[in-house]
């Protein structure tokens, strides 16, 4: 680590509390005969990033959606601050919840017939209930931290995938949330852009935005994350600060999927013999 990543990672400002912003104990989850979640347990303290890793169907995006309470398990809690998940019933209580958890996929999901800045007011006017005024500057000042206060006026199909994904997180930030949940947001951008999303990103969590991040980029995971949770057919494998989950795996599963997903980054970006 050199000074200034030292500098940035201790001077950010982690809010100290003893109750977790999010907490899931003992979570299970089927769709039909198939378990999915079998017993999941992840705390997320105010002002942390935590990092969800592991294999492709593992059950991570799962575990977001259940934070949100789009998917209701059949066993276990969630907590949100104060907010029982589990419990919710009916859309009323859903949306308040939704409000303060914002949530980014893969998929940006941008209105396209609305500009850039459209969608960033349409939330908080019709769901929080914001004056139009007070909605537009706060999109504008949005903007301007995710570099694109330059095409407020354009529409999503003229940006391209990055800027589409900084819109999308942008958007997420206007609704003042609590936490945001990212899932796998740079899995379908060019390579060239993913930098600059990450760049969003590493911000948020700089400032202590409350992070949790589903992600295939390791060594983002590793760079970012205070804590991170390793996750294989549907429950937590390992967990632990990043440095010793990457660096000093307890599991063999842990230490086979680091190799696997590390090793091919690695390789890609090995420089083939013939070109020198
Ligand atoms: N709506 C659904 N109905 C039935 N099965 C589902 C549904 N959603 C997810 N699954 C199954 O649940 C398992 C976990 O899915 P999930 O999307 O959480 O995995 P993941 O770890 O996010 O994978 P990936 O890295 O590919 O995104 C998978 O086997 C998936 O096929
Ligand atoms: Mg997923």
């Amino acid at each position: 680590m050199n000074a200034t990543e030292s500098f940035i990672k201790t001077s950010k400002p982690v809010v100290v509390s003893t109750a977790p912003l999010v907490q899931l104990r003992d979570v299970h989850l089927a769709f039909g005969a198939t378990d999915v979640l079998r017993g999941i347990d992840v705390e997320v303290h105010r002002g942390q990033a935590v990092s969800i890793i592991g294999p492709s169907g593992s059950g991570k995006s799962t575990i977001l959606r259940c934070i949100t309470g789009l998917l209701r398990p059949q066993r276990g809690d969630i907590r949100v601050g104060d907010t029982a998940v589990h419990t919710l019933r009916g859309e009323v209580e859903l949306i308040a919840l939704r409000r303060r958890v914002g949530f980014v996929f893969q998929q940006y999901n941008l209105f396209p017939h609305l500009t850039v800045l459209q969608n960033l007011v349409i939330a908080p006017t019709r769901v929080a209930g914001r004056s139009k005024t007070e909605a537009e500057q706060d999109a504008r000042s949005l903007l301007e931290k995710v570099k694109l206060a330059h095409r407020a006026d354009a529409y999503p199909g003229e940006l391209s995938g990055g800027q589409q994904q900084r819109v999308a997180i942008a958007r997420a930030l206007a609704m003042r949330p609590q936490l945001i949940l990212f899932d796998e947001v740079t899995s379908a951008l060019d390579p060239e852009t993913v930098g600059d999303v990450l760049t969003v990103i590493r911000e948020l969590v700089r400032e202590g935005m409350t992070c949790v991040l589903v992600t295939h980029e390791m060594r983002f995971a590793e760079e970012v994350s205070d804590h991170v949770y390793f996750t294989e057919a549907g429950r937590i494998v390992e967990h632990g600060p990043p440095a010793e989950l990457f660096n000093r795996p307890r599991h063999e599963r842990t230490r086979s999927f680091l190799q696997r997903t590390l090793g091919t980054a690695a390789a890609a970006l090995r420089v083939p013999a013939s070109s020198f």
